[in-house]
């Protein structure tokens, strides 16, 4: 925690609002006062893989990405419980680095999530029952070594529960501190109108301020969510792309597919073929072909283009370097013309 009760030379002089932070653009994430960095973290891959729990990016790395996300600004930060084979590795991670940072709490807003199965295996450790909300939420603040969630994500729809009995434990939380805002993902158009209707009878404690769903600029929404988008856009929630890269396809490093092996995400998780198509390779193709015309990689296009969408709220990328964050943390300040707006949808066209 930091200590109030002494003076901080370095934060006399402050103005008395801001809209950015270490040279990250925030916005405000849908219909709440909370402000998040454009581009944020995703930490789906951090785990300890030396223990079998299929992450990617081991402790060290994520500690060095922890501290550069806080000198870029890239301060939303996306993990879940269930994170890497239900094992919670991801939110101990951030845990590890809040205890060596504890004066840097307040500079990062956390997002995690709850639904599934997790830390045993009775039907009492999933869904969306007030139990299982309840021990969720202590067991990730204590996983995380923090006293509260920023966010708090619905990680699916449970079609089990009753709508009112998660509302009216999110609204508990927030009333006691220790959960901010409530979120959604996974969630479909539908399912979303439901949940907005019960908002209304309970009030803005426990309205819906963001959805997360998959999106990428290649693919779209994911078929049976689709619409969810421009809902946001309507509604003013904030839509977060889960995947918004296609796991790394968006980038450069799939353009030839020759060069493509171990270490690479697609090729270790064997599903390059199934999205590698040639298809979407000719997409993939044209878009390089224009970020390198602009002098951008292929990923900060993708991520500036996703970013200028209506109803877009932060990115959310994963990453397994720091040379990679520092790259898609440029984006925040990447501006595309509309001219090259109208090029990226031309190529996503009319690619064969
Ligand atoms: N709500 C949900 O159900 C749900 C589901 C999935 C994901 N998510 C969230 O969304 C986040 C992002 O999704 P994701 O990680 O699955 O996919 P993603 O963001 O589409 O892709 C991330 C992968 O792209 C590669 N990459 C990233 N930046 C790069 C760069 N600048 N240059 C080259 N390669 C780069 C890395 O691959 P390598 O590892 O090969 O280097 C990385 O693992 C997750 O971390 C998680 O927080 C949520």
């Amino acid at each position: 925690m930091m200590d109030y009760a002494q003076p901080n030379k370095s934060l006399y002089g402050l103005p008395f609002t801001a809209n950015s932070f270490n040279g990250m653009p925030y916005r405000p994430l849908g219909p709440t006062g909370l402000w998040t960095a454009c581009v944020g973290l995703g930490t789906w891959k951090f785990g300890y893989p030396e223990t079998g729990d299929g992450s990617r990016v081991n402790r060290q790395e994520a500690m060095r990405i922890f501290d550069r996300s806080i000198e870029l600004g890239v301060t939303f930060w996306d993990t879940a419980n269930r994170y890497n084979n239900s094992s919670g590795n991801s939110e101990r991670l951030i845990g590890e680095w809040f205890k060596a940072n504890p004066d840097q709490r307040r500079n990062v807003v956390i997002a995690t999530k709850l639904m599934g199965l997790m830390d045993g295996q009775t039907p009492n450790h999933c869904r969306l029952s007030r139990a299982n909300i309840l021990d969720a939420v202590h067991a990730s603040l204590q996983r995380m070594g923090i006293d509260y969630i920023d966010v708090l994500y619905f990680h699916r729809y449970d079609e089990v529960t009753p709508i009112d009995e998660s509302l009216e434990t999110v609204c508990d939380l927030v009333s006691r501190g220790l959960v901010r805002y409530l979120a959604v993902s996974n969630f479909t158009v539908d399912q979303l109108k439901l949940y907005q209707a019960h908002r209304r009878q309970l009030g803005g404690r426990c309205q819906v301020a963001a959805v997360q769903n998959q999106f990428d600029i290649l693919r779209g929404e994911n078929p049976t969510y689709r619409g969810v988008l421009d809902y946001c856009a309507a509604n003013n929630l904030a839509f977060v792309a889960h995947q918004p890269l296609a796991n790394g396809l968006l980038t450069d490093r799939y353009l030839d597919l020759s060069q493509v092996g171990p270490g690479d995400r697609l090729f270790d998780e064997g599903t390059l073929d199934k999205i590698a198509t040639d298809a979407a390779m000719a997409k993939v193709k044209k878009l390089a072909a224009l970020a390198a015309q602009w002098d951008m990689r292929l990923s900060q296009l993708t991520l500036a283009y996703t970013l200028s969408l209506p109803g877009m709220g932060p990115l959310i990328p994963g990453i397994s370097t720091v040379a990679q964050l520092e790259e898609n943390a440029a984006v925040g300040t990447i501006k595309l013309s509309d001219e090259q707006k109208m090029a990226i949808r031309k190529a996503l066209r009319d690619a064969q």
